[in-house]
């Protein structure tokens, strides 16, 4: 059973055990002559997005029982977005190694990573590149939209909204808990298009997803059917050898970035495609995110940045039907997981003109431009992202005195305090928020604004910060400045009344104060003290910068391989 053996110094004898112990399913001996097919099960009570994935489960199993395959579920770790403390980007490297592990230690020829939540996306696509045997992804679905009053709701970009109305006190308490109990209506990950969605998305792009999985409702007929074809698909992408190495390739990544910038997707993708990349030594320069961004257009219509979500996505078409009118950016060649190329897949790909303000034709854009800039500048010599198209577009270019927080726990014990000297115009900035310094680079990066600026109306402020921000969120946040403030970054060198400039259109971020004064602050500078034990410990010692992809710097390979 499986290529590998258990070392006991006697392959014979492994296979003996494994045949005697693996008759607990009942299997016969010629059963475990099949391609044996693993299941990522990443089911969790606690984990919400995933706690409806046991059906899902199911249907790839029969699938793969029909195709000829025998599968075996195992489980690995399961990142749920809201209840995990204080990150769950903490811990996406180890559910990366904890997938990788596990699939390079079971004796298992291919796998489905079930995957959904933020995190678990990214992690598993990271370990399933590293172990490099045919995988296929597949999600537990959006959630359907939300509804309060007949306006459409959406999680969570709709609870940071609602949130930061009742602080400004337009919405009431009383207003705030029934819009609390329709955020989230059914099984799912958030239907915006978030940080879990732009990953199922890409991973279409990548190749990696049955084409048109993504967007499929959590609790629609058809989420059943397509978990059904994923195990069907992936005993013949065994039989085909189709591993991540022959699918994830530099253009199969550039694909994913078009998708990215034309879907508005979460800032947080370009931190995991450049992980998920650096796996197997594909480097993607964070100037090529910018550069691919400026040539893209912006074509789909959802929130964050847009009107839409995720289910009226799906009845436009799904993720096929952007790609469809992106295929002039794309590369039409790269094979895909159904053993096609994209071009090929695409073909029989058609919108109709319902939708056409969902998906908008490629000659006629919602903006001409993809959802992301990448800044550089003294403030961040290793780049800084922001969301563009979910941004105010007035403070775009913004010259403002810096109102500096020196950690998560600072920020929240004055942003509200009524003593604090802040101005509509000031740029709020949170240092010791990155990797590093946070530590797990939490999404604290949308800085609330201060309650009583809120109070007077101020809804948008300049923000800057070491930091990450959820996929669903909004405003001119400036987020991932890399070098961060605790490895001695420009940011960490900012003070309270210092003068910042952004200029979106020229991609510049800087600190305007001299170079004399810099050198003195950086004198008195001392580096972070790495205490703590156990995985943290690992973490702050391992991780590497946001324009690396905050992998461990022990997870790259050996010899990068330029594709
Ligand atoms: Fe799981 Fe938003 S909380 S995707």
């Amino acid at each position: 059973m499986g290529k590998s053996y258990t070392s006991y110094g006697d392959r014979g004898f492994s296979q003996f055990l494994r045949r005697a112990f693996n008759r607990h399913l009942g299997y016969n001996e010629e059963d475990f002559d099949k391609p044996i097919i693993g299941i990522c099960n990443t089911f969790s009570e606690i984990n919400r997005c995933h706690a409806h994935i046991g059906p899902l489960i199911e249907a790839i199993k029969r699938g793969v029982i029909m195709a000829g395959g025998l599968p075996l579920e195992f489980p690995t770790i399961s990142l749920g977005e809201i209840n995990t403390s204080p990150t769950t980007m903490l811990y996406r490297n180890l559910a990366a190694m904890d997938t990788e592990e596990m699939i390079r230690a079971q004796p298992i020829d291919g796998v489905v990573l079930m995957g959904g939540c933020d995190k678990v996306t990214p992690a598993q696509l990271m370990g399933a590149a590293s172990a490099d045997i045919p995988a296929i992804l597949f999600t537990g679905g959006p959630m359907a939209n939300g509804e309060y009053e007949g306006r459409t709701l959406g999680a969570c970009s709709d609870c940071r909204y609602f949130w930061q109305e009742y602080r400004g006190g337009s919405v009431s308490e009383e207003e705030l808990i029934k819009i609390n109990e329709a955020l989230a209506p059914t099984a799912g990950h958030c239907m915006v298009m978030g940080s879990a969605s732009t990953m199922a998305v890409c991973s279409e792009a990548l190749g990696l997803m049955l084409p048109g999985a993504a967007a499929i409702p959590a609790t629609h007929n058809k989420r059943l059917a397509a978990a059904q074809e994923t195990g069907k698909q992936i005993v013949e992408a065994v039989r085909q050898g189709l591993k991540p190495s022959k699918l994830l390739t530099r253009r199969s990544f550039e694909n994913a970035i078009r998708l990215l910038m034309a879907v508005g997707g979460s800032s947080n993708a370009v931190i995991h495609l450049t992980a998920i990349a650096g796996r197997l030594g594909i480097e993607l320069p964070i100037r090529l995110f910018d550069e691919l961004s400026r040539t893209t257009p912006f074509l789909a219509n959802l929130r964050p940045a847009g009107t839409y979500q995720m289910e009226d996505l799906f009845r436009a078409g799904g993720a096929p039907a952007v790609l469809k009118e992106l295929a002039p950016l794309l590369h039409l060649e790269e094979l895909t997981i159904t053993g096609r190329t994209i071009g090929e897949s695409l073909q029989s790909v058609t919108i109709s003109e319902t939708y056409r303000d969902i998906i908008r034709p490629y000659g006629d854009p919602l903006h001409q431009e993809g959802g992301i800039a990448i800044l550089h500048g003294n403030l961040a010599p290793n780049g800084a992202v922001i969301k563009t198209k979910a941004a105010s577009r007035s403070l775009l270019s913004h010259r403002g005195k810096a109102v500096v927080f020196t950690s998560v726990s600072d920020l929240e014990a004055r942003i509200n305090d009524p003593e604090l000297q802040v101005a509509p115009e000031d740029i709020l900035v949170l240092q010791n928020a990155g990797p590093v310094g946070a530590p797990g680079m939490p999404e604290a990066g949308m800085l609330p604004i201060p309650e009583k600026l809120l109070k007077q109306g101020v809804r948008d402020m300049v923000r800057i910060s070491d930091a990450r921000m959820s996929g669903t969120a909004f405003g001119t946040v400036v987020l991932h400045v890399t070098p961060e403030a605790a490895v001695g970054g420009m940011i960490a060198l900012v003070r309270t009344g210092d003068e910042i400039e952004l200029d979106v259109e020229r991609r510049s971020l800087q600190l305007l104060v001299s170079e004399e004064e810099l050198a003195r602050r950086r004198s008195e500078w001392t580096p972070l003290k790495i205490t703590g034990r156990g995985y943290t410990r690992l973490y702050q010692e391992h991780v590497l910068q946001a324009d690396k992809g905050c992998d461990f710097d022990f997870l790259l390979p050996d010899e990068p391989e330029h594709k």
